[in-house]
């Protein structure tokens, strides 16, 4: 305990040192030999795909377990780090569509954890949120049955006022629907070959090392920002493909980061699947933003790029760093003849006459107070309507079934323009506008997350399910979420 004082104390310093550039603690001419700089390539990790211990197929059993790791980021200079049955993130889960689905979470931390299904419709008492705390030694076990089309979804920790730290430290892992749509379409689905998964993630680390989460008022009115980017956990890996289409199923897994992805040499790509899956033909981009919490799916063509030769993805922070997060190497040319195809799957837009009901939200970041005060002293700051979570009182009563417009304005004050990103548990729902205008093509499809930058106003057209109970709306950037800037919402 004391030796962690000490060396807060010192990482404050050090943060103070670096001032205003917001370029943490460690400089990257600080902590030399990565294993970039030393001119090894390390190959991009692929989680295991984890082992369904139900061999007739029919029921998806899992078990893990959540546990204390160590990785070596840096050689020499291991960080304590958090996984879910390893050192560092956590095994990809995949189910189908109406399959019936087990689960058991063993928590080995000495503090409370809780496992969260982001973008799954699920029941309410196996959510995993807030109001599903699994105590430390203690064993969680969730019984459900998969109802959702092909999808990307992710899992995460949740506790009140632990999300933050307990991401930050490791835990997040991909959950991966399929169904029929997704077995018919002619599209990349060998996991880890041409289906690669990617969670992004930034970290700033003190010079010895460790992990330098929130510090200071400004990481938790800002969200935490790192000068490093992992990618699937690793720093500047390089994926190694057989050329011809490759799908890669990026997951903005950072804390509180907002980025724009875009393949180095500026090639387009094609976008098939947003956080709820595919969209109804492909959108051709040469860049796509994604706030934290969000996925896409998309489709690159290397059919071009001749053997040996690397490109990288880039990854731009935005109001941030850039960053080369990974080299991509073609080991041979493709023998595929594969083409994009043109459709993906029928996608019926909710016609806003169906919607019942129109509920406004005003997320706020204001200023005042400043900085050097204690997160006691700005705690009424970041709120939803004004208010900041309180797990006794239920923010929303919404009809199981009925449709709803749900209009969340970002009010930030002059001061403090933040961007947010609004995630509703359970459903999937579809932007309607974005300060009156329709979204682009891209952001057409089935969404539980969405960036509301300042000033804007996004519309979204939710049908609500028919599970019953008390589900979370929050802000995705984690630093906001832990603060309070996070409501309920129960289907009756
Ligand atoms: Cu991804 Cu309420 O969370
Ligand atoms: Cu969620
Ligand atoms: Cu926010």
């Amino acid at each position: 305990m004391m030796k962690r004082r000490t060396f807060l104390k010192r990482g404050s310093a050090l943060l103070a040192l670096a001032g205003s550039t917001g370029l943490g603690l460690a400089g990257k001419a600080g902590l030399t030999g990565t294993a970039h700089a030393a001119g090894v390539a390390m190959p991009l990790p692929i989680p295991r795909v984890l082992d369904n211990l139900d061999n007739s197929g029919k029921t998806a059993t899992f078990a893990m377990a959540v546990q204390q790791g160590s990785v070596e980021f840096f050689p020499g200079k291991p960080t304590s780090t958090l996984g879910y049955n390893g050192n560092f993130l956590g095994p990809t889960i995949r189910v189908r569509n109406g399959q019936p689905f087990k689960f058991s979470l063993h928590n080995t931390l000495p503090e409370v954890t809780t496992l969260h299904w982001h973008g799954l419709h699920v029941p309410a008492r196996w959510d995993g949120g807030p109001r599903q705390p699994v105590p430390p030694g203690s064993v969680w076990e969730p019984e459900f049955t998969i109802r959702q089309e092909a999808a990307t979804l992710w899992y995460h920790p949740h506790a009140m006022g632990l999300t933050g730290k307990q991401v930050y430290q490791g835990l997040a892992g991909l959950l991966l629907i399929e169904d029929e749509v997704s077995d018919r379409l002619d599209i990349p689905k060998t996991y880890g070959v041409d289906d690669i998964p990617l969670v992004i993630q930034d970290r700033r680390f003190f010079t010895n090392g460790a992990f330098a989460y929130v510090q200071s008022m400004h990481d938790i009115i800002n969200g935490v920002v790192g000068n490093y980017l992992l990618v699937n956990g690793a720093l500047q890996p390089t994926l190694t493909v057989h050329g011809g289409l490759v799908r890669l199923r990026i997951l903005n897994g950072s804390n509180s980061s907002i980025y724009r992805f875009a393949l180095r040499d500026k090639r387009s790509f094609q976008v098939i699947a947003s956080d709820g899956g595919f969209l109804e033909r492909p959108v051709k981009l040469d860049s796509i933003l994604l706030s934290a919490g969000e996925r896409a799916e998309v489709l690159v063509d290397f059919t071009d790029l001749s053997a040996g030769k690397e490109i990288s993805l880039q990854v731009d922070q935005i109001g941030g760093n850039r960053f080369d997060a990974m080299q991509i190497v073609v080991d041979r040319p493709s023998t595929s003849s594969r083409r994009v195809p043109e459709t993906l799957r029928p996608l019926a837009r909710i016609p806003e006459s169906e919607a019942g009901h129109v509920r406004r939200f005003s997320m706020e970041t204001m200023s005042g107070g400043g900085m050097g005060m204690g997160r006691g002293m700005m705690g009424g700051r970041l709120t939803i309507n004004g208010k900041k979570m309180d797990i006794n009182r239920i923010d929303e009563r919404v009809k199981a079934g009925s449709t709803e417009i749900w209009e969340i304005s970002n009010r930030s004050g002059m001061m403090m323009a933040m961007p947010h990103s609004m995630h509703l548990h359970d459903v999937q729902f579809q932007v309607l506008s974005r300060n009156g205008q329709a979204p682009p093509p891209h952001e057409q499809g089935r969404k539980d997350t969405v960036l509301v930058l300042p000033g804007e106003t996004v519309r979204m057209i939710v049908r609500f399910g028919d599970y019953k109970g008390v589900y979370m709306y929050h802000c995705h950037l984690l630093e906001h979420e832990d603060d309070g800037m996070m409501g309920q919402f129960e289907v009756y």
